[in-house]
């Protein structure tokens, strides 16, 4: 047990014990000891090929880091005053039991290098979850697609009925934002494996290791280009954090969807009891919390963002303190996207779905009006004036309480679009929108064996 930091030859005083508090960041950074452990290892057999530890050593500094990985991981491990973050820890254990050949780990490499190397090595790990936790939520949604491709529902815009769509086509919007969202975590894995170790405290090392050899062994693509940028940048957590809240916030949409959806007032579906709650008060409510929830989380991510973002404006170059707020928002922007990713998948799964609500929602003759207008342009009518005259016609009806819907067949010939009482049909109108991508079948059954290929890989 000591008092002293690993950098204190240069020290006759020990740190205030509120500066040392201020910097201790073992509570964060102490999920990253596997890492450590990982990345201390490569660098004991880059010393090794260099030249600068015997095979006996290498072996021996090998054992003692994985055996203070596993102390750290079963709670055995006893943290010292003097461990300001894991790297110190992993480094003081294994000197506390190697000695004078534990002093040889740090040769050539600065918490610098391997901080930056650590928390890569997390957050490729964390994003492996992610990604398959999002992945989870649209082959959710896309198996429930795939049984409602033919129930319609009114489509809204400014939550106002619009026009029909289907159930199955709503579903795979959804679906579509969320592969694009995969798409972008995939890309930005290109530029996270990259190995910065090697790089040193900012300018590598005069000791002839060899960062790539040290990459390959840690499963990385391929080492870094520039030592300074290797330690300086933290773009790669920006962009995962950016990427996390773009997904999140499609979630939280979805979110939106599903409460408006079970909202009793539309009563177009229900979550299952699994994913709502009661009130601590009123006993016969059952609360949305799941979807709240996975709506709310979107503004916490968004803010792990912004942290990010701020701590990093206008930092010059080189290994800067700052940089150590870098961890808690981005592993909280990981962890916190999979938390919410994994119940929603449960809550679309096993949401019940009210089709026959949606379905006599879908009568409602004001989401055919765009369908007649469209009969008068077929029939040469300019758009313009087949929208002011179908919107004539609809006002009028309403200024007497009626509808499209009371129209008899010589009001719709004198309007000149003849039976169309037949356009106020959910099955026709969704039939008709035989565009690529529109709500008919033939489109969403399409839509459906891209998005399950996409889902697949
Ligand atoms: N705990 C530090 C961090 O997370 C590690 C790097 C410390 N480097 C230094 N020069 N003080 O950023």
């Amino acid at each position: 047990m000591t008092d002293r930091p690993l950098w204190s030859g240069r020290f006759s005083t020990p740190p205030a014990p509120e500066a040392r508090a201020l910097g201790h960041s073992l509570d964060v950074d102490r999920a990253l000891a596997p890492e450590d452990v990982r990345a201390g290892t490569a660098h004991v057999e880059a010393l090794r090929d260099a030249g600068l530890l015997t095979n006996d050593e290498a072996h021996q500094l090998i054992e003692a880091l994985a055996t203070v990985r596993d102390a750290i991981l079963d709670g055995t491990f006893v943290f010292d005053p003097s461990d300001e973050d894991i790297h110190s820890a992993v480094e003081r254990g294994v000197t506390d039991m190697l000695g004078e050949i534990g002093a040889k780990l740090h040769a050539g490499r600065s918490r610098n290098d391997l901080v930056a190397t650590d928390v890569r090595l997390h957050l490729l790990a964390l994003a492996t979850t992610a990604v398959d936790d999002v992945r989870a939520v649209a082959r959710a949604l896309t198996a429930r697609a795939h049984d409602h491709i033919d129930d319609p529902m009114p489509g809204s815009t400014h939550v106002r009925p619009a026009q029909p769509i289907t159930v199955g086509h709503h579903l795979c919007a959804h679906a579509w934002a969320l592969t694009r969202d995969l798409e972008r975590l995939a890309d930005w894995r290109r530029r996270a494996a990259v190995s910065p170790l090697g790089a040193g405290a900012l300018a590598t090392s005069t000791l002839g290791l060899d960062p790539a050899a040290t990459a390959a062994r840690l499963g990385f693509d391929r080492a870094f280009e520039n030592s300074l940028d290797a330690v300086s940048d933290r773009d790669v957590l920006q962009e995962a954090v950016a990427v996390a809240s773009i997904c999140a916030t499609h979630l939280s949409r979805l979110a939106a969807d599903l409460l408006r959806w079970t909202d009793p007032a539309l009563g177009w579906a229900e979550l299952d009891e699994a994913y709502s709650t009661g009130s601590s008060m009123m006993p016969q409510k059952r609360n949305p919390d799941t979807a709240e929830l996975a709506r709310g989380k979107a503004a916490r991510i968004a803010g792990d963002f912004v942290s990010l973002a701020a701590m990093l404006h206008g930092l010059p170059l080189g290994y800067q303190r700052d940089l150590q707020e870098d961890k808690e928002p981005a592993f909280d922007a990981l962890e916190t996207l999979g938390l919410t990713a994994r119940a929603l998948a449960g809550a679309i799964a096993t949401l019940r779905i009210d089709t026959t609500a949606m379905r006599a929602a879908s009568a409602d003759p004001g989401l055919y009006a765009t369908d007649v207008a469209e009969v008068l342009v077929t029939r040469g009518v300019p758009f313009r004036e087949a929208h002011r005259r179908t919107g004539v016609l609809v006002k009028t009806l309403a200024d007497n309480g009626r509808t499209l819907g009371d129209l008899d067949d010589i009001e719709w010939e004198e309007f000149g679009v003849p039976d169309g009482a037949a356009l106020l049909d959910p099955d026709r109108s969704i039939a008709a929108r035989t565009a690529p991508g529109g709500p008919s079948h033939g489109s969403v059954v399409a839509q459906l064996a891209a998005l399950d290929a996409l889902l697949e890989s």
